[in-house]
């Protein structure tokens, strides 16, 4: 579904090299976490990825096509959830379908679902101020899954959070993951996250960001997860690497 082939970014006319010689692949319906060290070019990766930041040279496919531009099959969960303040939950959650020009009962049927789905219905005339760190979050995945996307980018989704907050919306979004049946790329900065969350792991060194390795994680895609020893196990090989980075 997403290829990257000898991926290179450079910021400043080519002053500050960002990602060096980048190469991965997610499969359709695939989850894979990013872990880095801050300001290696986690983020650069994700714009890359949603079509909104150029790339200097390599390739970038999805689905087969060379990317161009944002796509509406493809969601992008920024670092900072993006909700327009000035807009009501209910308005930001509609937002993208409204620039896309999904008919007002179309979108009034989406709405209510994914805003049933994450417990938000009775928020839905609040503006964003009046939320928690959690529901804030939840109101940026509604609006992000309105479109029907095919691929899901998070950018620290949850690192704002309460463990208990965390975890729950951690849950959930495993759950959305299979019932939509997205490919999701997530990155973080917890180690529990990339290991619960990600079908792979991959592991960026620091600027310029290469890939350091790319470890396959099995155990994940279940609740139960969190409890069994491959978790913990899982982790500990992740923070080793981390540790050496
Ligand atoms: N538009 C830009 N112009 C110039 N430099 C940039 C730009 N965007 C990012 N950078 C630089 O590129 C590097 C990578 O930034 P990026 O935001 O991708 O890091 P990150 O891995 O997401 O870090 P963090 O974990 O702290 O979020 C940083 O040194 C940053 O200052
Ligand atoms: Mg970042």
């Amino acid at each position: 579904m997403i290829h990257v082939e000898s991926l290179h970014k450079e910021f400043d006319g080519g002053t500050l090299r960002v990602l060096d010689g980048i190469d991965f692949s997610v499969a359709d319906g695939e989850s894979m976490a990013i872990i880095g060290p801050s300001g290696c070019g986690k983020t650069t990766l994700l714009y890359i990825l949603a079509g909104l930041t150029a790339y200097g040279t390599g390739t970038v496919t999805v689905n087969g096509t060379p990317l161009q531009g944002p796509s509406r099959d493809t969601a992008f969960i920024l670092q900072d959830f993006g909700l327009l303040p000035w807009k009501t939950i209910w308005q930001n959650v509609c937002l993208g379908m409204k620039l896309h020009g999904v008919s007002r009962p179309e979108q009034n049927t989406v709405a209510t679902e994914l805003l049933e789905t994450l417990g938000l219905m009775q928020h839905r005339n609040y503006y964003p101020a009046r939320l928690s760190g959690g529901e804030k979050q939840r109101v940026a995945i509604a609006r992000a899954l309105a479109l029907n996307p095919d691929i899901l980018l998070m950018d620290e989704p949850f690192s704002s959070l309460d463990t208990f907050t965390r975890e729950k919306l951690q849950d959930t979004l495993l759950e959305i993951r299979h019932s939509h049946r997205l490919t999701m790329i997530l990155v973080t900065h917890s180690i529990e996250e990339a290991v619960f969350l990600g079908d792979k792991i991959m592991v960026m060194s620091r600027r310029p960001a290469r890939i350091r390795a790319i470890v396959n994680n099995p155990g994940s895609g279940t609740r139960a997860f969190r409890q069994e020893d491959a978790f913990f196990a899982a982790c500990r090989s992740i923070r080793e690497m981390v540790e050496e980075t």
